[in-house]
């Protein structure tokens, strides 16, 4: 039997129906993925490989259908699942960059950002102050300095925060000192859950948030800044989840976080469960839908605080993975090729662990096709290894191709999340550019590195020249 790509693709001329009924988060490949003249993979209605011939090889491609659909998937399933107000923010630590951030900013979403870099490239796209989150375990004093300025919401994670943060305050001119600061506080919820130690944040042994066992001390010191508005409270338990019962916990837990803050007199109206929905990146991953996700969020949070009889909190979350991993592929264009006989063919790409260092990070799996050779049969079984001077670049262990030669390209598949946000310059490698597509339509959205770009920040004293 010849096997063929576990992929479900759209043959050519197929008509969207019911895009809006699939969860991207379940799909291998962007939702727009079609299959021209039987060979050729289009990603928005435009052409792989002519992409690669028009902007350039490695290269980033980002399907706007696909992220658009997330965006609204979580958007609609928390307004239709919760009675109270709920906020979906995208985690931009996942893909941050002017384009991104305009198209979740359009979608209605707000964001959460990890360092001054990033909120300054929300700010920049447009996104309004009061839909930004500031997270991160170690703010600099510069960081916190921009987050006032720009009025967004700042989550403190611990107490050197909190108390630089009000030291910041006094400092302030005499005009601002009426201005109150919108903060929530991170929780380390004592939640575990199963997926890689790096990318887990809930268990109580993480460097994230305040120990719960000092609640009553931080609730009693914040309720009495009067420049603090302590507006909620924020937990995040990790990355690439399956399970929904830890985020079920998590919720619950979060309620009793609440109730307690009411003995301080401080009334948190807002509860923001984090991220964590995984993806499928193989064909056995099997992750809830976003749908079902947020249901069982809205759900909980809405039975627990019957139960406590307490009012709903606006309700806020962070997909940062779910939200645009699907919608992004990478191409590259493969080189040389080495048989070791009864051992092992490696096939290498133009890219490698500094445009997707997660195979070598956390060794992630993923899925590649041939985008020129679509229904070709998949005879070979080779490693695809990129090209940096590292034994351990390799991008795919035993995937099974077409037969391949130098000039196809290689489609890594569901690379939109942390790829681009966590590529490096490693072995002076320009890093790729990025195209957004849909309809037919290519637009860059991130301009390829230059050699120039790579000594940019370089200097050479003068006793060097
Ligand atoms: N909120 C907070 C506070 C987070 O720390 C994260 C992810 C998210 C939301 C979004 O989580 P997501 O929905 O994407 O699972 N570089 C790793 C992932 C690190 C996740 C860090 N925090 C990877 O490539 O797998």
């Amino acid at each position: 039997m010849v096997s063929t790509y576990p992929v479900k693709v759209q043959p050519s001329g197929y008509q969207y129906l019911s895009i809006v009924d699939v969860s991207p988060n379940q799909q291998l490949l962007p939702l727009s993925a079609k299959v021209i003249d039987h060979d050729f993979l289009e990603i928005g209605g435009c052409d792989v490989k002519t992409l690669v011939q028009q902007f350039g090889s490695p290269l980033y491609i980002l399907d706007e259908l696909t992220v658009r659909t997330a965006c609204q998937q979580y958007r609609d399933a928390f307004n239709k699942y919760y009675k109270g107000h709920s906020q979906v923010l995208y985690a931009s630590k996942a893909w941050n960059c002017l384009a991104v951030c305009a198209i979740v900013a359009s979608e209605g979403l707000g964001i959460d950002v990890v360092s001054g870099g990033e909120l300054y490239t929300a700010l920049t796209a447009g996104m309004s102050p009061d839909k930004i989150y500031l997270h991160g375990n170690n703010k600099s004093h510069h960081e916190l300095m921009f987050a006032v300025e720009t009025g967004c919401t700042i989550v403190v994670d611990n107490w050197y925060e909190l108390k630089t943060l009000v030291a910041i305050l006094l400092e302030q001119d005499e005009q601002d000192q009426a201005k109150k600061i919108r903060i929530m506080l991170r929780l380390t919820p004592g939640i575990e859950c199963h997926t890689h130690e790096y990318i887990r944040t809930g268990h109580l042994d993480s460097k994230f948030g305040f120990d719960p066992n000092d609640l009553p001390e931080v609730f009693s010191f914040v309720s009495q800044q009067s420049r603090l508005h302590c507006v909620g409270v924020h937990a995040h338990i990790g990355s690439q989840i399956f399970e929904r019962q830890p985020h079920r916990d998590l919720a619950a837990v979060m309620v009793q976080w609440l109730r307690e803050a009411k003995q301080y007199n401080l009334e948190l109206a807002e509860l923001n469960v984090g991220g964590g929905l995984g993806i499928k990146y193989t064909e056995s991953d099997d992750p809830p839908s976003i749908e079902e996700w947020s249901r069982a969020i809205c759900e909980v949070v809405q039975n627990v605080c019957a139960e406590e009889n307490l009012p709903l909190p606006k309700l806020l979350c962070e997909p940062g993975r779910s939200l645009i991993a699907t919608g992004g592929v990478t191409a590259y264009t493969i080189g040389s090729t080495k048989t070791i006989p009864d051992i092992r063919t490696y096939v290498t790409i133009d890219g490698g662990m500094s445009d997707n260092p997660r195979p070598i990070t956390y060794q992630s799996v993923y899925r590649a096709v041939v985008a020129n050779k679509m229904s070709a049969p998949l005879t070979e079984t080779v490693t695809l290894a990129g090209k940096h001077c590292e034994s351990g670049d390799i991008l795919i262990k035993n995937v099974q191709l077409p037969k391949t030669e130098p000039g196809d390209v290689l489609v890594v598949m569901t690379t939109g999340a942390y790829n681009y946000s966590m590529a490096s310059n490693y072995n002076r490698l320009p890093r790729p550019a990025a195209v957004l597509v849909a309809n037919g339509e290519a637009n860059l959205i991130l301009q390829r590195e230059t050699y120039q770009d790579i000594i940019r920040q370089d200097c050479l004293p003068e006793r060097l020249k």
